[in-house]
């Protein structure tokens, strides 16, 4: 297993190129089995869950082509099966958004369950409501989700809470149905906005996308189409948060700002000096971070993928910050390894206690799921001395060559081969 060898204390400068967003990249690429036609989609970054969801549409039949790096062209014109396998699932649980797709197209899908991971139990409960609220036939047996429609009925659908994925799923499902689906509760989030675009860039229509109420008339099929995904919000976030950490000025390229208002609004409030264009960020950090309290929220709410980088930057700042996590029940797993680093942090069931040190010190820690390893991440280039952060396949699922991007901006960073 990998491992990352930090040194602390180097000041970050120069210019960093932003990936495009993994959690647009994943639907979207799910969406390709709505249409026999070729898509090809751009700024789709080189992630290992991005591979694990090609391997699961690869395992249907769809053809996948690497046109150039970034660059995925896929074709859905010969399903060979409707099942998605646990072993392939069990991995990457948004897996489980192939279930619509199947469903809307082919009438047929058995999806494995992807069961829980580090961060929470993960149910899809609220996706197995809304299609059968569409009219789907479908059950939960040994492990799999198994549904059938001969044609998909439009329909309201009101989940429990805001799911980002419940949207997703049902946005790809009600495209290709009869009649008219209403979304109400829907998610906003940015990723499921780009979702939304590239599905009327298809030929689907829909309005009312990017709020809590969305609009899709079914049409009778799709064609393929040219899209580009929207930059990773999160990653600009994480590379903020560094920044902010370690001091210096950076410049993100090829950035989204308009879809990070509670991220840069909290980043200035913690003493970040932000510029921004349509698709660049300049920061610049002097002096000691100033403690920031945040709560998680639903877009357009502070994110929750944000909230172990902030809590890193926080372990450093000039005060006392409340952190309270509302999405998931167990998205704290950061805190111990961040201790081990003489972090100051006190837990009490959803909200931490941050009360900022001045200075951290490398440790051996060990990442535990995606954002939790960005969050010892920035607290190695803070901390004084070496920090070795293991099993770092966690990191990878979510960040594009990470440690070259940090190097490039001047930290001492590098991966260990294990
Ligand atoms: C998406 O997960 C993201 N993943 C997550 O990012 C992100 O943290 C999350 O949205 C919230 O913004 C992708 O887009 C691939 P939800 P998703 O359905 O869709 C409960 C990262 O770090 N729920 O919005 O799975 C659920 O348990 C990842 O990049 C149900 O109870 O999140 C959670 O408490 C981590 N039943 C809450 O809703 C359901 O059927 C929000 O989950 C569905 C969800």
């Amino acid at each position: 297993m990998d491992k990352l060898r930090i040194v602390g204390g180097n000041r970050l400068s120069g210019e960093v190129s932003i990936s495009g967003a993994k959690n647009a990249a994943l639907p979207i690429l799910c969406a390709a089995l709505l249409t026999p036609d070729p898509i090809v989609l751009r700024n789709v970054p080189a992630l290992n869950d991005i591979h694990t969801t090609l391997k699961v549409l690869g395992q249907l039949g769809v053809k996948v082509q690497w046109l150039e790096p970034g660059v995925v062209q896929l074709q859905a014109n010969e399903i060979s099966s409707y099942e998605a396998p646990y072993e392939l699932v069990k991995t990457m649980r948004a897996s489980i958004l192939v279930l619509g797709p199947l469903l809307a197209r082919f009438g047929q899908a058995r999806v494995s369950l992807p069961g829980g991971c580090a961060i929470g139990q993960r149910p899809v409960d609220q996706h197995i409501k809304g299609l059968a609220a569409l009219g789907a036939d479908i059950r939960v047996e040994h492990g799999f989700v198994v549904a059938k429609a001969k044609k998909l009925q439009g329909a309201s659908i009101r989940t429990d809470m805001v799911t980002v994925g419940g949207t997703e799923q049902f946005l790809m499902s009600a495209v290709l149905a009869n009649g008219t689906t209403v979304l109400e509760n829907a998610a906003r989030e940015p990723e499921v906005v780009d979702l939304a675009e590239l599905l009327i860039s298809m030929g689907a229509s829909i309005s009312g996308h990017g709020t809590d109420r969305i609009v899709i008339n079914g049409v009778g099929q799709l064609h393929g189409t040219d899209y580009t995904v929207v930059p990773d919000r999160i990653e600009a976030g994480t590379f903020l948060c560094a920044v902010a950490a370690a001091g210096g000025e950076i410049t993100l390229r090829n950035a989204a700002p308009d879809t990070m208002g509670a991220i840069l609004d909290k980043l200035t409030e913690a003493g970040l000096q932000l510029e921004t264009g349509s698709d660049w960020i300049r920061a610049s950090m002097h002096g000691r971070p100033r403690a920031v309290g945040i709560k998680t929220f639903e877009h357009p709410g502070f994110p929750t993928d944000m909230q172990a980088q902030i809590m890193a930057l926080d372990s450093i700042a000039n005060g006392t910050s409340f952190i309270v996590e509302n999405i998931f029940e167990n998205r704290y797993m950061h805190v111990p390894e961040l201790i081990r680093m003489g972090a100051d942090i006190e837990l009490d069931g959803h909200t931490a206690v941050v009360n900022g040190v001045q200075q951290l010190f490398g440790a051996k820690v060990m990442a535990t799921d995606l954002r939790a390893s960005a969050s010892l991440v920035i607290a190695a280039l803070a901390a004084t001395g070496e920090t070795i952060i293991d099993r770092i396949y966690h990191l990878d699922r979510g960040y594009e060559r990470m440690e070259v991007k940090l190097k490039a901006l001047g930290a001492q960073i590098e991966r260990l081969r294990g």
